[in-house]
């Protein structure tokens, strides 16, 4: 069969769960604004509110409001509503669609091998959502209901990723079609896994109960600054080379933090710093993120102030949307079988 030529096409999204922080910044967003910026994709972003419930469900009021605050950085940190077409999945139901014939697709098995639902059930896995097991088949909807073809996720979505890939090479086998793309991941960068200021052995998380293990998008200044000035480091001082920071996580993590801020190689963060001790680095990495992220978090609130201005960006992504999702949807249920009405 002659390979089907997608256009080049982004789509990502992140979950409104609140506490968006250093982490999702540096692993995600930024990369869908470059992305967005290079030209050379269409670029779909997406608050994905339906994946926020499959943990647990969550106060109507807090999600409502966590949708809009995520939907405000995604704008402050560059996303422009012109160039991308921005999203909230639960207004466009063709997500919700797609992932019950994908539900239908996946084997139970697959999901059951997923490590992040494996964390997420716990030891008491009979009492976790039925949701929860099937989100990524939801997640697998997201990406091909607009034939995505490139994916910028942190490196904790790799596993995910891969199964949207066995999603669409199942579908394709077993209609014996070419219709969904085999998406490619994008996990680039110094900053695709974040670690926690305080313990540089774990990922930076907007679960963790601890505010100072995290810079969140919305800290002010002095904030960022004093939340560097206390991370975890050691005595020595920088070194030379990269791969001396192998066995100093701490260290490791602050100098790939100031790499992806600054847009350099972590080897060139060391030519510029070797030799310093980090109560000398720790002030000029604290003077870089608060350059970049202080006026994020200033425009992020800016834009809060006006609620119905984010819902009228919103109800126009879903009806810009919905003219690549509907068509997409068509041919799927074309494919598998359903009337059309
Ligand atoms: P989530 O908040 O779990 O919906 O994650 C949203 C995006 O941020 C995904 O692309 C994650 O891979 C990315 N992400 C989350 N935590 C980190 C981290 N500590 N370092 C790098 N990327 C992260
Ligand atoms: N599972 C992703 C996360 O937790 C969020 C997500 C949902 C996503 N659908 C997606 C990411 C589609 C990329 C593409 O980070």
């Amino acid at each position: 069969m002659a390979e089907t030529q997608f256009t080049p096409r982004v789509f990502s999204g992140i979950q409104p769960s609140g506490n968006l922080h250093l982490g999702n910044y540096l692993g995600a967003v930024k990369h869908f604004v470059d992305m967005q910026n290079a030209g050379e994709y269409e670029t779909v972003y997406c608050m994905v509110d339906l994946h926020a419930i499959t943990a647990k469900l969550l106060d109507p009021d807090e999600l409502r409001s966590n949708t809009r605050e995520l939907c405000a950085s995604f704008i402050a940190s560059g996303i422009d509503p012109e160039k991308s077409i921005l999203i909230n999945q639960s207004q466009v139901p063709e997500h919700a669609q797609l992932a019950w014939i994908f539900n239908c697709i996946a084997r139970m098995g697959w999901m059951q091998r997923m490590t992040q639902y494996k964390d997420k059930a716990g030891k008491n896995a009979e009492a976790a959502s039925l949701g929860l097991l099937a989100y990524p088949a939801l997640m697998a909807a997201d990406i091909l209901l607009y034939h995505g073809t490139h994916v910028p996720v942190g490196d904790d979505q790799k596993q995910h990723l891969e199964l949207t890939r066995d999603i669409a090479a199942k579908f394709n086998h077993d209609y014996g079609v070419d219709f969904f793309p085999i998406t490619e991941p994008v996990i680039r960068g110094a900053a695709t896994r974040v670690m926690n200021l305080q313990d540089g052995t774990k990922k930076m998380s907007k679960s963790d109960p601890a505010d100072k293990t995290r810079i969140n998008m919305t800290d002010d200044a002095d904030t960022i600054a004093k939340k560097i000035r206390k991370a975890k480091t050691d005595p020595d001082p920088l070194p030379d080379a990269f791969d001396d920071l192998a066995e100093r996580p701490d260290a490791r993590n602050l100098v790939n933090i100031y790499a992806a801020l600054a847009d350099i190689a972590p080897q060139a963060v060391l030519d510029q710093h070797a030799g310093s001790l980090f109560g000398h680095f720790k002030v000029a990495l604290a003077d870089l993120a608060v350059d970049k992220l202080a006026p994020i978090a200033s425009e992020m609130s800016r834009l809060m102030d006006d609620p119905a201005e984010i819902d009228r960006i919103l109800g126009r992504g879903a009806e810009r949307a919905r003219e690549i999702t509907v068509p997409i949807l068509e041919q799927t249920y074309d494919i598998v079988g359903m009337l059309r009405s």
